[in-house]
């Protein structure tokens, strides 16, 4: 990704090394690879759907950056922000994007609500997804590395038409969840009835 020369200063208080930079103290190697490899794909799904690609390409970056927080820090940061509290009963897959996009904001010095929105959502997708929202949903999904029964489709449909993407990837993440009965946090099964169950 030495190609991306994107002012992202224009949207946070950093510059892309610096992110990066400060992204590399709080993940794993591999998680921060994986945040490279989302924003060149949310980089690319913008380019397609004449969205901002700094935008998309930044939101991309830091979708992840939570995601190795301690379960303390999430906890504190719900309690003192009087976030649901419904969220405490869940974990961290939960959090890094529900929660995480907190920490985005006031770490980072990002406040670009369409940057915000879509860290928020991409994991468990919201009622209303604007273009940013979505790409960063299927960059995370369809991303180089990821390999899955699917993701042919899941890339095919997505260079199609984004929100086809969006649509197959809620039926298969709902379908998985369910099928392992795991608990669903109350947000996805709104998101769900809007995206995947024809209520938008
Ligand atoms: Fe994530
Ligand atoms: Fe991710």
């Amino acid at each position: 990704m030495e190609h991306v020369n994107l002012n992202y200063q224009n949207y946070a208080a950093f510059d892309r090394d610096e992110i990066i930079k400060q992204m590399k103290k709080l993940l794993k190697k591999e998680r921060l690879e994986h945040c490279l490899r989302v924003e060149a794909t949310a980089i690319e799904l913008a380019h397609e759907n004449g969205a901002d690609e700094t935008v998309a390409g930044l939101a991309g970056l830091v979708h992840d950056y939570a995601k190795q927080r301690s379960k303390d820090d999430f906890e504190t940061l719900i309690k003192q922000d009087h976030l649901d509290p419904e969220l405490l009963k869940y974990g961290r897959a939960i959090w890094h994007g529900y929660v995480g996009y907190l920490m985005v904001q006031r770490e980072l010095g990002i406040n670009d609500a369409r940057i915000l929105r879509a860290v928020k959502y991409h994991t468990i997708g919201a009622a209303v997804m604007d273009v940013y929202a979505q790409i960063v949903y299927m960059a995370d999904y369809i991303e180089p590395e990821r390999n899955f029964a699917g993701i042919d489709e899941a890339r095919q449909l997505t260079h199609k038409k984004l929100w086809d993407g969006v649509v197959y990837q809620n039926a298969q993440t709902m379908k998985r969840l369910v099928g392992n009965q795991q608990a669903i946090y109350p947000a996805a099964i709104v998101a769900y009835n809007a995206i995947s169950a024809g209520q938008q």
